[in-house]
């Protein structure tokens, strides 16, 4: 059959993940992985929801087995509403939809508002699976440069008149602001409220993309966008997948009714539901009030393998004026750039021979540029693997500077 003739546009304009690709090369026994976005195994607290999840079969099997109602269970709804409240927010359940994590929600976002050929303006870089997301339904990606500071505001405004004039107006805005996938940095609080001032003028939906912000390492958090945001225009993604485990593939979307009620909508025809089973289990696990002190491990955890890399990074990588790293203070990674005639693309072989793994910059980059950038991963791997990954990864860096 010749499927090509068949596939829909949409079809024929989606990416494969660069990343899942190159995952694929790094089963190498031996190699040291920075490359997936993956948590760390070892603080999933199985024994945990192996109690709780025989303890929902005998209470409620029979409701947690069936099917469940699209927008989520109201008892998880709630209590995420009242989550989100001790964050200082004024939610109620119907502000809340529940996904089946947050790639689900960037999805479903795609769904309700791109039509082929609509702007949407992302970070660069940006998280790939926004930004495959976004291009499945043929959006025209403009991307925005950022810095330590996150998205450069000034730039974002000259490029929103400049679309405003050639009638070319976005239809949303993403940013992921909190320890961003894949930089490392955070939005500063003055080009939060910039940047809200900018949506509110052009009347856009912002959509705030926050998996890590709840694993900061040290220092205070600026505000998040959906509470500085009395006007119902910011869109919140949020997932359990990094501050408890991805295997649910549980998350929850917050924002005004009427956007809520269409993302319901839209969802009604991609999964029928979320697993109810898995949100019974998270339910007990948040209602026991295992949430918060998990979180905490976790971050106790992360933080050391953060120092671990950023330590590393500093012994082993040549001193060159234009070899950089960002430094997180929280999440799970951070941005490498080299000068320009390290193509960490070409480099990526070496490395692998080297028995070590990065993501490319240039997947993350909408622009296609990045070629000279990579992500490092600092969750996954073992605090004693860091060190000898980032000398294996100097190694192949070294060579190329030559
Ligand atoms: C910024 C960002 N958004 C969304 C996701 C998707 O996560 P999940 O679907 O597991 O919630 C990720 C995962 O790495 C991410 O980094």
């Amino acid at each position: 059959m010749d499927l090509q003739r068949l596939y829909s546009k949409n079809a024929k304009n989606m990416k494969r993940s660069a990343i899942r690709e190159l995952l694929k090369l790094t089963n190498k026994p031996g190699l040291i992985s920075f490359a997936g976005g993956l948590p760390d195994p070892n603080v999933f607290p199985t024994e945990e929801i192996a109690q709780i999840t025989a303890e929902v079969l005998a209470d409620e099997g029979h409701k947690a087995l069936q099917y469940g109602v699209t927008a989520g269970d109201p008892r998880l709804r709630k209590t995420l509403a009242k989550w989100e409240r001790t964050q200082g927010l004024e939610l109620s359940e119907e502000n809340v939809i529940i996904t089946t994590a947050s790639q689900q929600g960037l999805e479903l976002i795609s769904k309700i508002f791109i039509d082929p050929g609509d702007t949407v303006i992302v970070e660069l870089p940006s998280y790939l699976g926004g930004l495959n997301a976004f291009t499945s339904y043929r959006a025209n990606l403009v991307s925005i440069p950022l810095d330590d500071e996150g998205m450069k505001i000034d730039l974002l405004r000259d490029k929103l008149k400049e679309l405003h004039d050639s009638g070319q107006m976005p239809k949303f805005i993403y940013v992921v602001p909190d320890f961003q996938n894949p930089a490392g940095v955070t939005m500063s609080a003055e080009r939060r409220e910039a940047l809200l001032e900018l949506c509110y003028k052009y009347d856009l939906p912002l959509v705030e993309d926050t998996p890590y912000r709840e694993l900061r390492f040290e220092g205070t958090s600026p505000p998040d966008l959906l509470s500085m945001d009395d006007r119902g225009h910011v869109i919140s993604l949020h997932t359990f997948s990094k501050i408890l485990f991805p295997g649910m593939r549980l998350g929850w979307t917050i924002g005004s009714r009427e956007i809520i009620d269409k993302l319901e909508v839209a969802k009604q025809s991609m999964d029928l539901c979320t697993p109810p089973f898995n949100q019974a289990i998270v339910l007990r696990y948040m209602e026991r009030g295992l949430l918060e002190p998990q979180i905490e491990r976790v971050i106790g955890v992360y933080r050391k393998k953060r120092d671990a890399m950023l330590k590393a990074l500093e012994t082993y990588m040549p001193k060159d004026p234009d070899i950089h790293w960002t430094r997180p203070e929280g999440g799970l990674f951070l941005w490498v750039t080299f000068p320009r005639k390290i193509n960490t693309q070409e480099m990526f072989a070496d490395a692998v021979k080297q028995d070590v793994a990065y993501v490319v910059g240039n997947a993350f980059c909408a622009d296609g540029g990045g070629e000279n950038a990579m992500r490092l991963n600092f969750s996954f791997p073992t605090e004693e693997q860091i060190p000898e990954g980032i000398r294996r990864l100097a190694e192949a860096v070294k060579a190329r500077l030559k």
